[in-house]
């Protein structure tokens, strides 16, 4: 189902919440909880406010592992650009999470490797018992994590191609189109289905045609997000914005 907040602000503080919640009841539990995290523009807000909850209420990351969806290749670490940059730089350098429980698709892995590495990260995230949530942002072209339109159901982390408007998207962050990476790693649809819970993020007009077809077009490899209509605990939170093209 979907959500519409009058600004992602509140938003963003709402999902925050859900999440803090969550990692608080595996502590009481004694258990790790297992996140799936994404990068860019959208889950921005959220990182702040859990860092928030971190230093004004003491929200411990001590049982917190985290897989990100997705990394440019090639990539540095070491890169601004890079999503292992985006990461610490918004959330790990402010918590407490052990530096060993995350989790980013390595984008140094040579060609011969990339097959392997691509499995063992799956493998990785089944071993610590799956995703209890996983955070989405969605691109223009449909694609969540990076996977572009063409992607299959069943795929799980691999390389992936990115699409013209993903990398023209991107282009003012590299300086350029040149410069954006054409490929990427990437979780894959069904590696993204298996989380227990999904949430979305949508913010502003320029997603509202793209939220349009998410949730009331065809479930349909052209638009890898709406491989999500059929996940049973999936919520697409929105602004106004986002949402305005809705019926
Ligand atoms: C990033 C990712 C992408 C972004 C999407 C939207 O890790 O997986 O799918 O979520 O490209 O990006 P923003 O939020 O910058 O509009």
């Amino acid at each position: 189902h979907n959500v519409i907040f009058e600004d992602s602000n509140e938003a963003s503080i709402q999902v925050a919440h859900e999440i803090a919640a969550l990692i608080k009841k595996r502590q009481g539990q004694k258990r790790n909880c297992v996140l799936g995290l994404a990068t860019g523009s959208s889950p921005i807000r959220v990182y702040e406010e859990l860092v928030r909850m971190h230093k004004e209420e003491g929200l411990s990351f001590k049982n917190v592992i985290t897989f990100n969806l997705d990394e440019y290749l090639p990539m540095e670490p070491n890169n601004i650009q890079s999503y292992f940059y985006f990461m610490h730089e918004h959330l790990f350098n402010h918590v407490d999470i052990p530096e060993k429980n995350i989790h980013i698709p390595d984008g140094t892995v040579s060609n011969e490797e990339t097959t392997a590495y691509c499995l063992s990260y799956d493998r990785k995230i089944k071993e610590n018992g799956g995703l209890d949530f996983q955070l989405l942002g969605i691109g223009r072209t449909g694609h969540i994590g990076f996977n572009e339109p063409g992607s299959h159901f069943n795929s799980g982390t691999r390389v992936i191609t990115l699409d013209h408007i993903t990398r023209a998207d991107a282009a003012p962050a590299f300086l350029g189109i040149a410069n954006v990476p054409r490929k990427a790693i990437t979780m894959g649809i069904s590696t993204v289905r298996k989380a227990k819970r999904i949430v979305l993020l949508g913010w502003g007009e320029n997603k509202a045609g793209i939220i349009k077809k998410t949730i009331e077009g065809d479930i349909s490899s052209h638009v890898p997000a709406t491989y999500l209509q059929e996940h049973d605990n999936c919520t697409f939170v929105l602004d106004t914005g986002a949402g305005s093209e809705l019926t």
